[in-house]
This record gives C-alpha cells, structure tokens and sequence, in this order.
C-alpha cells in the first residue's frame, strides 16, 4: 500500500510519518520509509544519528541509474536520458516488489528500527517545480511508478509541504493520503487546497489532526474538514522528549495516541487496490508532461513511450490478462 504524508510546514508530517513508520514495522509489516521533504529529517525521528542519516545515498543523485535499471528492455524507452519522471512503465520494464532484491532497494535504503529508510537527498526551493526534468522527488515518482505493492505491505512517503506535488502526477500515486493539520485556520487551509486539487483525480484523503489540545480543537477540525477527520493526535510530551533527544519507544505515547497510528492503519487496510487507475493516471500525466515541457526538455515525443497493451499489477491479476 502507499501512503503519503502531506500538510502545511511544521505540522507534523515527518513526526506522524515516522510514528506510523514505527508502528508499522513493530507490527512486522513489510515497510518502506522516503524522506521526499525539503529538509531530510525523517531519518533522525526514527532513531537514526544526524551522521548515518546523511549517509543514506540520495535517490535524487542516482536518478540515471533508477531510470536505466527500471527502463529494463523496453524498446520504447530508448535510454535513460529519455526517461522523465513520468516514464510509465511498459512491456520489458522492470518492475519492483517492496524490499525486493533488486539494485534500488539493494543499494539506497538503509535499516532502521524494522523498516527500510530511502531519501531523495535535500533539495532547494529552486529544485521545485521549474527543473522537472532533475526533480529530486521525481526519483520517488519513478519508485512508485514501478512498485507492485500488495495489501500488507506499506511504502510511507514523507512529502514536502505546500503544493510541489501538484507540479506532477506524483499526488496520485498513493492509496491513502494522510492530511497532517493542526486545530488552525492555516493548518486547515490546506485542506481545502487539496480538495480542490485532488477532486478531480479522485484521490483518497484523510485528515489527521495533531498537536490537538482538546475537545475545542477536535470540534474545529470537524467543522472545516468534516468528516475527512479520521483522528488526532495529542500536544505529546513523549513526542516533545523525542524531539529533545531522550530515547522513545511507542509505548511511551499515551494510549489514545498509540490507538490513533491503529486506526490509521486500517484506514489504509479498507483501500481497494485499483491498478487500472494507478495505470491510467500515470499515462494521463506522463502525456500532459509530455505536451507541457518533457518533450521539448528531451528533444523526444515521449507519448511513444505509453504502452497500450502494457497491464500494472500483482501476477494474478497480469495472469488474469
Ligand atoms: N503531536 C505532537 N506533539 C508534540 N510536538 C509535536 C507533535 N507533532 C509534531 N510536533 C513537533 O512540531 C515540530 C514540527 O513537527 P515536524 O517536523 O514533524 O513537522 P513537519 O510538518 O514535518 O515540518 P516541515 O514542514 O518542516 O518538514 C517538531 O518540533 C515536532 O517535534
Ligand atoms: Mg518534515
């Protein structure tokens, strides 16, 4: 399953990603953690030194060769410099099981708590957006892109605030949405950005308020995003000594909070996998980047790369063909 984590600065995405993260691999459940945020601080809130973290190798500076491993054989992408981060994938491409054995995995993810850790590398306001074709997060767009995932198996991806997703197809890419607010009028602005933004391309929301001191601000968060709120989370001394460095495990959150991270799993349990969609978007994107930039950026038609008769899924339902 995919799951992203998006929200306003400052909300909570990296410390929610991480609990979730955290939770989920205490469960035994095959888990795949990205940093796709500006600032990579996803690595030290699951427990990682400031040094090993930075060690991680930057899926953002290895982009030639995710695309020359995931371009595989397939005769309609002719080379790597061809691919842009809205590549789909075809017949002959290669694609990715959570954690497999293949060289992404192999040899950009390091072992944390449980769960595999991948990062983009930090990036620049700069990087956002106007260069598409070096897009850091476009290395993220490409993994899942190619990821077959099953039920049971999760990638988290703490994304970066505000809108970069927007600039892509990347936004869609994800069974479930965690909407990290707080009790705020900013914090629940950004919901409103996404609704509009993502109700065209149905795509799957739910609002986790945090840093929630009580009943008042539960009541505000349901007036502004009804009933897209799933649950909150506390104002968390637990979380307040994490962040000061003491040591943290789970069981140091106050019961309701460590209900909270349950119930976001089955949120994300309940989601039907719906291939033909994930397919279908991804060819819709990768054709608007195709006539809006990717093409003139590459000097290629790229819309000779969709593979019609192409089918994304687990090996049953390829089988099923
Ligand atoms: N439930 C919570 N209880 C107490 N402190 C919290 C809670 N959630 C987040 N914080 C604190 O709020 C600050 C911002 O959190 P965090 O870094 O997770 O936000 P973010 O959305 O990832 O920010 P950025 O946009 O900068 O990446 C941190 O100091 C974090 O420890
Ligand atoms: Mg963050």
């Amino acid at each position: 399953m995919k799951v992203a984590f998006v929200g306003k600065g400052g909300s909570g995405k990296t410390t929610l990603s991480s609990l979730f993260i955290r939770h989920l691999a205490a469960d035994g459940a095959a888990t795949v953690a990205i940093d796709a945020d500006i600032n990579q601080h996803l690595g030290v809130a699951l427990g990682m030194t400031e040094t090993s973290a930075a060690a991680i190798p930057a899926m953002g500076e290895r982009l030639p060769e995710i695309k020359d491993y995931l371009r595989g054989s397939n005769p309609r992408i002719s080379s790597a410099a061809s691919m842009v981060k809205t590549t789909p994938p075809g017949r002959g491409s290669r694609l990715l099981r959570l954690g497999g054995e293949d060289p992404i995995h192999g040899s950009l993810t390091a072992h944390v708590d449980g769960a595999r850790l991948m990062a983009t590398g930090p990036f620049t306001d700069e990087d956002l957006g106007v260069a598409c074709y070096h897009s850091k997060t476009g290395a993220v767009e490409l993994y899942l892109n190619h990821l077959v995932d099953e039920p049971g198996e999760y990638v988290v991806v703490d994304c970066t605030a505000g809108a970069e997703s927007f600039a892509s197809g990347l936004f869609t890419r994800f069974d479930l949405t965690f909407l990290v607010a707080e009790p705020t009028r900013k914090g629940v602005s950004v919901y409103r950005q996404w609704t509009d933004y993502a109700a065209d391309y149905d795509v799957a929301l739910a609002v986790i308020g945090n840093k929630v001191h009580g009943p008042d601000d539960v009541a505000f968060l349901r007036e502004h995003v009804g009933d897209a709120l799933l649950a909150c989370v506390s104002q968390s001394a637990a979380v307040r000594a994490m962040e000061q460095g003491r040591p943290f495990a789970l069981d140091d959150l106050d019961a309701t909070d460590r209900a909270v991270l349950a119930r976001m799993r089955a949120a994300v349990d309940s989601r039907e996998k719906d291939w033909p969609k994930f397919a279908r978007q991804a060819v819709h994107f990768h054709l608007k980047n195709a006539a809006s930039w990717a093409n003139a950026a590459t000097g290629h038609t790229l819309e000779a790369q969709v593979d019609p008769n192409f089918v994304l899924g687990p090996p049953t339902r390829v089988a099923a063909r």
